[in-house]
């Protein structure tokens, strides 16, 4: 297959804490412990508001072509995709890849116009993209959101979390005051625990998905704060979900790279050189991240699980 001919959508909602969603149904957050719903999880009190496709408003549909990115195996034809810091460097490769590939794409981040540029670069090659702001520490809003996508498609397939950990680098851990030593780490394991069970629990109603999370190195490196240790604690919780949700046909795999070169560096220079030790020359670049990403949430890996895909060149051998 070489080609899909999609309508384009550009969806613009707002998601977040359970105020804006009170409203009746819900069906949202099915299967989350109660404890953790806003408003104490009162049956009915945690509802979705007119969720914006669902309720017919704030969907741009434009007219849409059929992808020109190139003939060839398209790896995730009708796939719907979930992408957690959608506009973010990782994330957004990640997304302009998987819609490349045939997914329906949906963003998610803080920032709607950061988001909207990523989904029209997508729109201009001939993809789908949808555009939610939220917050993915917020647990209420992250599963609306889930349910959203799932009801709009047919579930959901994959859910990539690139979201940034609020890391403080530069300083010897001796130095540091311990909130900016663990907050990178309460970020990162909040927002993978909230965005892979959001997506867990529809997947695993449905029997497959793959669950993937952006992660970093696991070589000692000094003064990078608590970046390592939020790495370290992701692949943690990736690990006990992989165990919990791999019965029911549901994946969790993490990326681990060392970095990349800023868009458009020539290679090879000094942006791109790999660092000492590696055993190959060239860092990963965004789109070598996002195209490895392609294939842990494609079929072809679909015997892996609770495992790292390591973009490192050798400098973190396995
Ligand atoms: N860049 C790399 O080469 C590399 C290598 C190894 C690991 N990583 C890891 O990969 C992740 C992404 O890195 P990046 O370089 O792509 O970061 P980035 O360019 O700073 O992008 C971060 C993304 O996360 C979003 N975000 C941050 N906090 C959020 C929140 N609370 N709720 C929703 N969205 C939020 C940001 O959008 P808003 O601010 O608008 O919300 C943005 O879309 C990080 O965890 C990083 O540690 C990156």
């Amino acid at each position: 297959m070489s080609a899909m001919a999609n309508p384009l959508h550009f969806v613009s909602a707002t998601i977040t804490g359970s105020e804006q969603y009170r409203q009746g149904d819900d069906k949202s957050a099915a299967g989350r412990p109660a404890a953790d719903r806003a408003g104490g999880g009162a049956p009915g009190g945690t509802g979705v508001r007119g969720i914006p496709w669902a309720a017919g408003c704030g969907v741009r549909r434009l007219s849409g072509g059929a992808y020109r990115g190139g003939a060839g195996t398209v790896l995730l034809a009708g796939k719907t995709a979930i992408v957690h810091g959608g506009s973010g460097a990782v994330g957004s490769a990640v997304a302009r890849a998987f819609a490349r590939e045939g997914a329906a794409v949906h963003l998610t981040g803080r920032t709607v116009a950061a988001l909207e540029d990523v989904a029209r670069r997508i729109e201009g090659d001939g993809g789908v993209a949808h555009v939610a702001q939220l917050d993915a520490t917020d647990r209420d809003a992250v599963d609306r959101h889930a349910d959203a996508v799932a009801a709009e498609g047919d579930g959901i397939d994959i859910c990539f979390n690139a979201t940034s950990n609020d890391d403080l680098q530069g300083s010897p851990l001796v130095e540091m005051a311990v909130a900016d030593v663990t907050r990178p780490v309460i970020k990162a394991v909040t927002t993978t625990v909230v965005t892979a069970t959001a997506a867990a629990r529809h997947m695993i109603h449905r029997g497959s998905g793959v669950i993937l999370v952006m992660a970093g190195g696991r070589k000692a490196i000094p003064d990078l704060g608590g970046s390592h240790i939020a790495w370290s604690a992701l692949t943690g919780v990736c690990r006990q979900l992989a165990a919990e949700v791999g019965p029911q046909g549901v994946r969790v795999a993490w990326l681990l790279s060392p970095g990349s070169p800023s868009p458009g560096s020539p290679a090879p220079d000094d942006a791109n050189r790999a660092d000492e030790g590696a055993l190959l020359t060239e860092r990963p670049r965004y789109d070598d991240v996002a195209n490895a990403a392609v294939f842990a949430a494609s079929d072809w890996a679909r015997t892996m699980t609770a495992t790292e895909l390591n973009l490192t060149g050798g400098l973190v051998p396995d």
